[in-house]
């Protein structure tokens, strides 16, 4: 890992940097890594955008924002400190010289050689753009300090226009310069998933088609689509949660140990286990809307646009053969949770002639992404004063309890500071992201066909359409939920 010089100064320049991005998610989290003492020094945040704004009024601003959404709490000294080192130029991303004036702010703000970490929080048609001036004005060039370029999501609509724009990022930056984020992976569980599964001897040995039944994937949203109405209509459900998110968890459930915890080696993994992803068949996908939505500001009236969906995912290696992977993500549906669930083979019934069917229950183990963050195991036990009657218990973790005095960190405050100290681990490749692509431009491909299962609709609070349990019915199984109070199981599970 490249670490900085902590004598140069290091320049953090956001374009676009007056959206919600900035006030959400960077500014609180620059501001929570100044607090906790882990941004290199000196440092400089440039703000570039159209508004007019004077470095004054654009602090202001940003104040107000930190204070809502810091996760480490406001203190009125801190912020002021932190705040002295922000700036702002006022510049349009598709005028030239707007970006000599900002090359030029920054070297005189700069004294000498610089790292730099630009970051791309711009609408996503602005991109190529940004790149090319930067390449253009020099601002690309390593002359004494490194270059770096964070690309927010999404990173193309589909596999022909995310190639071009890493083809046009590549004419001005190496790869090793370009982070490509996806907010997921820096979430403190789903890092944890790697070291769950590496850092603990019993897990891996059974962690493969010998033992595993199935592996669920469930990122449920109880928000509709609301103000992103407009860009949500071109994208879907698709292209907005199972490209990167949905994909990117199944990689770090699926994927072999890495053989160092290096970005190229843990990318190489993720890169191996999506190209051995098998074609989707249409029978194993499902699609649905939720209603209301057609009448949503800013969607088509007669929208064919997913804002559910569900996948069955075979992966042909050594591993997985044969062990399905059901994935499935959607809007307005009855609870926000994002979880993986192994559901272990069944063990025979021979000893106690308990079940029915002659089958006792799986193990499942969950491991909860959000809200509830932790891992919950359930194993079956002899109900106490009973004479044969098995009760499933459960055995878990939770980051809250655990962790008592650790806030859990912001996802942008952990892939901020791996791009200031240059480990792109956690930061998708050019070659991933393609693969994901291509994946996820042939189920799109495959809903155009004429034996593709038509778009049904779900009711806004339900957990989505019944096509969607119809579909696990055919295969003998059931949506598992095994995350959080009270929601422990769905209808039908
Ligand atoms: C974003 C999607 O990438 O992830 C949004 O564009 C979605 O539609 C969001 O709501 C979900 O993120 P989180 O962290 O709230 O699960």
């Amino acid at each position: 890992m490249e670490t900085s010089d902590d004598r140069v100064m290091t320049s953090i320049v956001i374009f676009g940097a007056t959206g919600d991005l900035t006030h959400r998610k960077l500014i609180p989290a620059l501001y929570s890594l100044f607090q906790k003492g882990r941004l290199p020094r000196p440092f400089l945040i440039v703000g570039y955008a159209r508004r007019p704004y004077t470095h004054e009024s654009f602090r202001d601003e940003l104040k107000d924002a930190a204070r809502e959404h810091s996760e480490n709490g406001f203190d009125d000294r801190d912020w002021h400190d932190f705040a002295q080192r922000i700036f702002y130029v006022q510049g349009n991303l598709e005028v030239s010289p707007d970006y000599d004036v900002l090359r030029d702010f920054l070297d005189e703000q700069e004294h000498g050689p610089a790292d730099r970490l630009y970051y791309l929080a711009t609408a996503p048609e602005f991109y190529s753009r940004v790149v090319s001036e930067l390449g253009r004005c020099g601002m690309a060039h390593e002359n004494g300090g490194w270059r770096r370029i964070i690309v927010e999501k999404p990173f193309g609509t589909d596999l022909s226009s995310a190639r071009a724009l890493n083809r046009q990022i590549h004419q001005v930056f190496d790869e090793r310069q370009v982070y490509r984020i996806d907010h997921y992976l820096g979430k403190e569980t789903v890092q944890n998933i790697l070291f769950f599964r590496f850092a603990n001897a019993i897990f891996e040995p059974i962690w493969n088609r010998n033992y595993v039944d199935n592996v669920q994937i469930t990122v449920a949203e109880t928000v509709d689509v609301g103000h992103r109405a407009g860009y949500y209509d071109t994208a879907g459900v698709m292209r907005d949660m199972f490209q990167n998110h949905l994909l990117q968890l199944l990689a770090l459930v699926a994927m072999e140990p890495p053989a160092a915890f290096t970005a190229g080696a843990l990318r190489n993994e993720k890169v191996k286990v999506l190209s051995a992803i098998r074609q989707v068949s249409v029978h194993d996908t499902v699609r649905a809307q939720y209603v209301g939505y057609r009448e949503t500001p800013r969607v088509a009236k007669d929208s064919q646009t997913p804002t559910y969906a569900a996948l069955k995912l075979y992966i042909d290696n050594w591993r997985w053969q044969g062990i399905p992977f059901y994935l499935r993500s959607g809007k307005a549906l009855a609870a926000k949770t994002s979880e993986i669930s192994i559901l272990f083979r069944c063990p025979p019934d021979v000893l106690f002639h308990l079940a029915r069917d002659g089958k006792l229950n799986q193990n499942v183990l969950s491991l909860c992404i959000q809200p509830d963050e932790g891992i919950h195991f359930t194993l079956q036990a002899k109900a106490p004063d009973t004479a044969r009657r098995l009760q499933t218990v459960s055995l878990g973790f939770n980051y809250r309890d655990s962790f008592k005095d650790t806030v859990l960190p912001d996802a942008y405050e952990r892939l901020l500071l791996d791009a200031l100290m240059g480990d792109a681990a956690l930061f998708t490749r050019s070659d991933e992201i393609e693969l994901a692509w291509q994946l996820i431009d042939s189920v799109l491909a495959l809903w155009q066909s004429p034996d593709a299962p038509p778009l049904t609709t779900y009711e806004p609070g339900s957990w989505g359409p019944a096509a969607a349990d119809e579909f696990m019915a055919a295969d003998g199984r059931s949506w598992r939920l095994g995350c959080g109070d009270g929601r422990t199981h769905h209808a039908g599970t």
